[in-house]
């Protein structure tokens, strides 16, 4: 995992160039971008990627996987995320399913992206955004959204990157090769920002209160519905609010 790296100074967007060239390149290859045109969050949102203000990166895999294995990549990604942080001094939270968040704010997003045909994956594509330098966002995300100079973290982005590569490589290898899942859940649970508390689930426009209570082995999360129901929601199309 990042082997090769390439880099740019300008770029559309990482996700979109990692998938311009995923059948070509080999797994494990390393896109990242000291600024983002067009950087793309998930629901079809944009994302802020100002020059040399963060971590702008997508990394293509290859996995023998069926498809329906790849949703589980990107906790595997968010807990790398919250490995590497943590070994450089930082202790961060997962929110379900993809975001990474510092002292109640968000710092990190991630979007992943699958190609497959035939019920075969060709390549996965995870892009990673991470706020680093960022001290000025605009006005809708500011009480949202942080950085990690913003929180008083100094920390080279080449040690994270440094760092998310080692420890991806270790829990994407047990997923892939032996099935482990307990490694990434275990740190998925205990660094969770959601389990235990109240959120809003909004899918389609709507809102609904609920009680989240774990993520089960297929990364799904376990949610209580205020009539008592338990059920199992999938990432999809569905984004979680604070109360
Ligand atoms: C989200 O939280 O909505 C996901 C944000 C993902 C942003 C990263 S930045 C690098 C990569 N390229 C993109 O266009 N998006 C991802």
């Amino acid at each position: 995992i990042g082997k090769k790296i390439v880099h740019f100074d300008t770029i559309g967007s990482t996700n979109d160039y990692a998938k311009e060239i995923g059948n070509k390149v080999r797994g494990g290859t390393l896109i990242i971008s000291e600024q983002q045109t067009k950087g793309k969050g998930r629901l079809g949102r944009s994302w802020k990627s100002k020059s040399g203000d963060g971590i702008w990166m997508s990394l293509i895999i290859k996995p023998k996987i069926d498809p329906y294995k790849a949703p589980f990549l990107t906790l595997v990604a968010g807990a790398s995320i919250v490995e590497a942080l943590s070994n450089l001094g930082v202790d961060v939270l997962i929110k379900w399913p993809n975001d990474i968040i510092l002292n109640n704010k968000k710092i990190c997003g991630i979007l992943t992206e699958l190609s497959a045909e035939m019920e075969r994956v060709n390549y996965i594509v995870i892009g990673i955004g991470i706020n680093i330098k960022t001290l000025d966002f605009p006005n809708e995300i500011k009480e949202k959204a942080t950085s990690l100079y913003k929180e008083g973290y100094k920390i080279s982005r080449a040690d994270i990157v440094r760092q998310f590569c080692i420890e991806f490589e270790k829990l994407y290898k047990g997923y892939i090769l032996d099935d482990d899942k307990e490694n990434t859940l275990d740190i998925c649970r205990k660094h969770s920002a959601v389990i235990g508390k109240q959120v809003y689930i909004v899918k389609n426009n709507k809102k609904e209160l609920v009680k989240c209570i774990d993520i089960n082995e297929n990364g799904n999360l376990i949610i209580k519905e205020n009539n008592g129901d338990i059920k199992e929601i999938m990432s999809g199309e569905v984004s979680i609010r604070g109360i």
